[in-house]
């Protein structure tokens, strides 16, 4: 049963910056009356206007009636001091990211409010469990995660710190949900889910660019028309802010105890050391300045070579719609399902899906000539495949791979022999965090899997990736990585061994 707050219980936003006052639009617009507190006066103007702005224009586009626009504005009230959020069954704090204000705030508010009044902040960064240690009722507070816009993104973190009771996390919980929000719960712990979980995105394509695999443009445009996301890490960084992302980087960073999947790039640091914050400062990791182009992604030429037939070796489900496309083509394609392998034999050679070791090393162990393919989420709908040759192989071999993609259809970027190459590497070490945040109890994989779709619009949950690429393949493409840089970096979840064994899905016990 659901314990959501009913629209009639007050609620009081701390806060009037860009996360608050969307809070406060998503609550009055559900219904609550909802209190605006902020030290200062100006802020709480800027923000009740940007609510009646977007509001406005919601209306204008028929989103919402003109009547519940003007219910909704009606419902904010503008609070002169903290003793005015007194009513509020539910308070969110969305003040300045700093540990000693959240708390000197908390601790006024518990003399305010009534007893059982849940206390939540919209930290991103601090752990519950801190702020709330010196409260007399620590049990009362939570965290309510919301991300940016908070009108428009579907996410709320629901955070348990050590001591947060129940109750007050399932009000919390079902609150959300009746705001119309998708809830996940999760542990207090570094970056939560979200934050810790999309740390590689930006980590293994830092190190892909900084190892010169391929350049910003090519994994950009590799994980959107290959990967299916909507934009590419590195669009995404300038977008967040190449500042903030570095800051939360380095946050999670230390707040691991140095763990070295988290480390910070240094290619992060020199950006915000130059000032290229981004869009914002009007250069990132690309120029947007006016007259600025932007960089093409790495597209082979047109190849002319004619591939009549190939052999598909392996049973790959997930390389099935390449064979249909293959013979949609014309080409002849025989199955060799007992091959170790997964891909393609093309004449004498081999286009392979990378398991994380180069070609180079494929094309030394096996003794034939080796191109590797990336991933693609799916391959049908794919329109760009990253491939490389070992360092042995011919151009014309290379050529000839490259053929055999574009005949399906498919742009290729051809970068250099980096292990596991970009989508690949990106979707192993993306469920590899999940895996590891659903090991150590900081949420389900189902709520991993929502938090990533619904808190920074994945294609598709980390840990249901995981499983497409099967778990034995995400093993072997993890030890490559181990082997190839001698790191703990990469390391086989024990959440994968154990369901690796087990063949039970990731999404159950
Ligand atoms: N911006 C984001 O993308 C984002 C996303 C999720 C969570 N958060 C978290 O939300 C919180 C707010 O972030 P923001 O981006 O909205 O900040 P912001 O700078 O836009 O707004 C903060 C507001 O808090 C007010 N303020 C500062 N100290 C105060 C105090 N003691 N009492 C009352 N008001 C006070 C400021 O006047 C300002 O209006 C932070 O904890 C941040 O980590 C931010």
């Amino acid at each position: 049963m659901s314990s959501a707050l009913p629209p009639s219980a007050a609620i009081a936003v701390i806060g009037a910056g860009t996360m608050g006052a969307g809070i406060v639009q998503v609550a009055a617009v559900a219904g609550h009356e909802v209190y605006l507190y902020d030290t200062s006066s100006e802020a709480i103007e800027k923000g009740i206007a940007d609510i009646g702005k977007f509001l406005a224009r919601s209306a204008e586009k028929g989103r919402m009636s003109e009547d519940e626009r003007a219910a909704a504005m009606s419902r904010i009230h503008k609070a002169e001091k903290l003793e005015d959020l007194a009513p509020a069954k539910l308070v969110i704090e969305a003040i300045i990211e700093n540990l000693d204000i959240k708390r000197s705030l908390f601790a006024s508010l518990e003399e305010i409010l009534a007893d059982d009044a849940i206390l939540a902040s919209n930290t991103s960064s601090i752990s519950i469990t801190e702020i709330a240690a010196r409260l007399k009722r620590p049990e009362q507070m939570v965290g309510m995660h919301f991300f940016n816009p908070a009108p428009l993104m579907k996410l709320v973190e629901v955070v348990k710190g050590l001591v947060s009771c129940d109750k007050a996390a399932k009000t919390t919980f079902d609150t959300a949900v009746s705001w119309g929000k998708k809830a996940v719960y999760t542990k207090s712990t570094p970056g939560f889910i979200v934050n810790r979980v999309a740390r590689p995105f930006y980590a293994e394509a830092l190190r892909i660019v900084t190892e010169g695999g391929a350049d910003m443009a090519t994994v950009d445009a590799c994980m959107r028309e290959a990967g299916g996301f909507r934009m590419g890490p590195f669009e995404l960084m300038d977008l967040i802010g190449n500042d903030i992302n570095f800051s939360v980087t380095k946050s999670v960073y230390h707040a691991y105890f140095e763990d070295p999947r988290y480390r910070p790039s240094l290619i992060q640091q020199e950006q915000v050391a130059a000032g290229r914050f981004g869009r914002k400062s009007g250069h990132g990791y690309y120029d947007y300045s006016e007259n600025a182009v932007k960089p093409e992604p790495a597209t082979a030429e047109p190849q002319s070579f004619s591939i009549k037939e190939v052999n598909f070796l392996g049973d790959h489900p997930l390389l099935r719609p390449l064979v249909k496309l293959a013979k949609g083509a014309g080409i002849k394609v025989n199955h060799w399902a007992d091959e170790e392998t997964n891909g393609f034999q093309i004449e004498d050679s081999f286009l392979l899906l990378s398991n994380g070791m180069t070609a180079t090393e494929l094309t030394k162990e096996s003794g034939e000539q080796v191109v590797v393919f990336d991933l693609a989420l799916d391959y049908e709908k794919a329109t760009r495949i990253a491939i490389a040759k070992g360092d042995q192989v011919s151009d014309e071999i290379l050529n000839m791979m490259t053929a055999f993609f574009q005949a399906l259809g498919k742009k290729v970027s051809v970068i250099d022999d980096c292990p596991a190459l970009i989508t690949m590497r990106l979707a192993v070490m993306l469920g590899s965090e999940g895996a590891d945040a659903v090991y150590q109890g900081v949420g389900t994989a189902q709520a991993v899997d929502t938090a990533m779709k619904n808190g920074v619009n994945y294609p598709i949950g980390p840990m249901a990736w995981a499983e497409l690429i099967g778990l034995d393949h995400i093993h072997d493409v993890l030890l490559s990585l181990n082997t190839f840089y001698g790191e703990e970096r990469y390391r086989f979840a024990p959440l994968f061994r154990r369901h690796l064994n087990s063949g039970i899905s990731l999404f159950k016990k």
